[in-house]
């Protein structure tokens, strides 16, 4: 199995689990806020990319419920939970590296911890596809792990230690680069501290960024 693989296998098998420690945590829940302040609508559409057990979109609804929102995930258990946790909410099992081939266009575009599931060059065309995927002055949240890139590696994971995950570390200055490549504007960029099960800390970068429409 290769490493995307590996990494699918781990969070199908263990959904529940990661839904059970994630689902109600309220650590990032600053920065979906300000996501939904700069979308500035009552019933804006709203893309959560690597949605997990839908924990970002539950949240989300619970305090804009006219959203229309919609996830997307790889591993299918993850979706089987966020249909159940979201029932006003729609839901596909879909690889992130293929999220060109959705079609409708969105306000706002979430994607808590995909990325560091992916290599630079994934990123790169992910936040390039996510401005396709963007209406006028749309907005983008997502979350990276901050590190060199030659730290990533397999791990294991505080819900599932039996299993791992390969996880991509990555430079909040290549990130930006690829914003602005991509014609966003960058709104916040937030660093988080996060408690690892080790007792060490990594530290979570937070970007808000707004889509620039190309004359
Ligand atoms: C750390 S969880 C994030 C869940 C939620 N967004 C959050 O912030 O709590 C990462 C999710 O990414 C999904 N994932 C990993 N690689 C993916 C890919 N290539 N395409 C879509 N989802 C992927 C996993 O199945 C998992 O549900």
């Amino acid at each position: 199995m290769d490493k995307y693989a590996i990494t699918l296998d781990t969070y199908n098998k263990s959904a529940r689990q990661y839904q059970d420690k994630f689902m109600n945590l309220d650590l990032y829940n600053d920065g979906y806020d300000g996501f939904c302040f700069l979308l500035e609508k009552d019933n804006a559409s709203v893309l959560d990319i690597a949605c997990g057990p839908g924990n970002i979109t539950r949240y989300v609804l619970s305090e804009h419920p006219h959203y229309h929102m919609m996830g997307i995930d790889l591993a299918p258990c993850m979706i089987e939970l966020a249909a159940m946790n979201n029932p006003s909410a729609s839901f596909a099992v879909m690889d992130c590296r293929n999220i060109s081939s959705i079609d409708q266009t969105f306000d706002g575009i979430f994607c808590g911890f995909g990325m560091p599931y992916l290599n630079e060059e994934a990123c790169d065309r992910l936040i390039g596809d996510m401005y396709g995927l963007l209406n006028p002055r749309g907005v983008i949240y997502f979350s990276a792990m901050e590190g060199d890139p030659s730290r990533s590696g397999y791990e294991t994971t505080s819900f599932s230690e039996e299993n791992k995950v390969f996880i991509h570390y990555h430079s909040a200055a290549f990130l930006l680069e690829s914003l602005e490549k991509h014609h966003f504007t960058l709104i916040d960029l937030h660093r988080q501290q996060y408690p690892e099960a080790n007792g060490s800390f990594s530290t979570d970068m937070i970007f808000l960024a707004r889509k620039v429409s190309i004359e």
